[in-house]
């Protein structure tokens, strides 16, 4: 019997102000939680696979990642989630051992220096990472396939009773916290020379329909033909359908507007408040705010004990090590 999913693939993003809830209200990108209208992100076939996260320096992006990771620990699965801080500030660290979480990179190539050889450096791990991602996006795509095919041939002959036996992969996530110094720090430190935005690219592509989902999350950068650009090339960018900005109460820009959904006016419809952000698939819009949710393991963050004991409490258990 092929296995069925019942899982409903979206993620709670955020809620949605009551002034905002009329405007909305149709929006498939808002479906009640917890009782209440909410911004959801449909990455499930016919939603948007890939999300893009821009946003000025503490607009919100690390802290909207760890929210939606956060949600994707709770949600039953399959899912293997690889998380990337290509700045190396051990962000996602709370999220280290979660259920689904399968690695959290953080890249810090001054601390790869001071490991003992032969152990991996984050550099290479982050670099494997994507080599990982990109082959079993294209195993995946290849499989689904051979299983179009083999439906076709049970189609044209009516003798055929078999099925093919494709099932649906499980899900497989890998997130980017700093997309721009990521392509950086790859391109001076690590020696598989790999082209990080093509590889980005054809995983966005055969992950598609197979269940490998990207997000890439950065300040809001024009991709240029100088040499220094550490933007995001349009074929790339076309890849991450959801698009995401996270600025809170610091705004957008009309530049930042244009370069984030061609709409200078954009940043408008934002909620000027922490948390506060806009997403946007095809036409839709949906402005929401993100919950307030303490880093437990920030070590600035301004938390007594029992503060961040609560905060750690709202992750479930990590699973038992067999
Ligand atoms: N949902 C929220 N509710 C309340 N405060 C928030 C929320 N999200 C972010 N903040 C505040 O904004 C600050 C900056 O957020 P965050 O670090 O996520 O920004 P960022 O976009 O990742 O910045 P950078 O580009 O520097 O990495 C946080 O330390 C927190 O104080
Ligand atoms: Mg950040």
């Amino acid at each position: 019997m092929p296995m069925t999913r019942t899982n409903d693939q979206r993620v709670f993003l955020g809620r949605i102000r009551n002034e905002d809830q009329d405007k909305v209200a149709d929006s498939p990108l808002v479906r009640p939680w917890d009782g209440a209208p909410a911004a959801v992100w449909p990455y499930g076939s016919g939603g948007a696979p890939h999300m893009r996260i821009v946003g000025t320096t503490g607009g919100g992006k690390s802290s909207l990642l760890r929210s939606l990771l956060r949600n994707l620990v709770h949600k039953p699965g399959p899912r293997a989630i690889t998380v990337i801080d290509a700045e190396g500030a051990g962000e996602f660290t709370v999220l280290e051992g979660m259920p689904w979480v399968a690695q959290v990179i953080n890249v810090n190539p001054v601390a790869d220096a001071k490991l003992a050889d032969g152990q991996p450096t984050s550099v290479e791990l982050a670099a494997q990472a994507v080599a990982d991602h990109l082959a079993l996006s294209v195993e995946r795509n290849e499989q689904r396939m051979l299983a179009q095919q083999a439906w076709l041939q049970l189609l044209k002959d009516p003798a055929r009773h078999r099925q093919p036996a494709y099932q649906r992969p499980g899900e497989a996530w890998l997130v980017i916290d700093g997309w721009a110094t990521f392509c950086q720090v790859l391109a001076r430190y690590s020696k598989a020379k790999a082209d990080t935005v093509e590889d980005l690219t054809l995983i966005g592509m055969n992950g598609r329909k197979t269940d490998v989902h990207l997000i890439l999350a950065d300040q809001v950068t024009y991709a240029s033909k100088s040499k220094d650009d550490d933007g995001m090339p349009s074929r790339l960018k076309k890849q991450l359908s959801c698009s995401v900005a996270a600025v809170g109460a610091l705004g957008l820009t009309a530049s930042e507007g244009r370069m984030a959904f061609d709409d200078e006016h954009a940043g408008r419809l934002i909620p000027r408040v922490p948390g506060g952000c806009l997403m946007q698939v095809g036409a839709t819009r949906v402005p929401f705010i993100v919950p307030p949710w303490a880093n437990a393991t920030d070590p600035d963050a301004p938390l007594t004990v029992q503060q961040r004991r609560d905060a750690y409490r709202l992750l479930p258990a990590p699973e038992p090590v067999s």
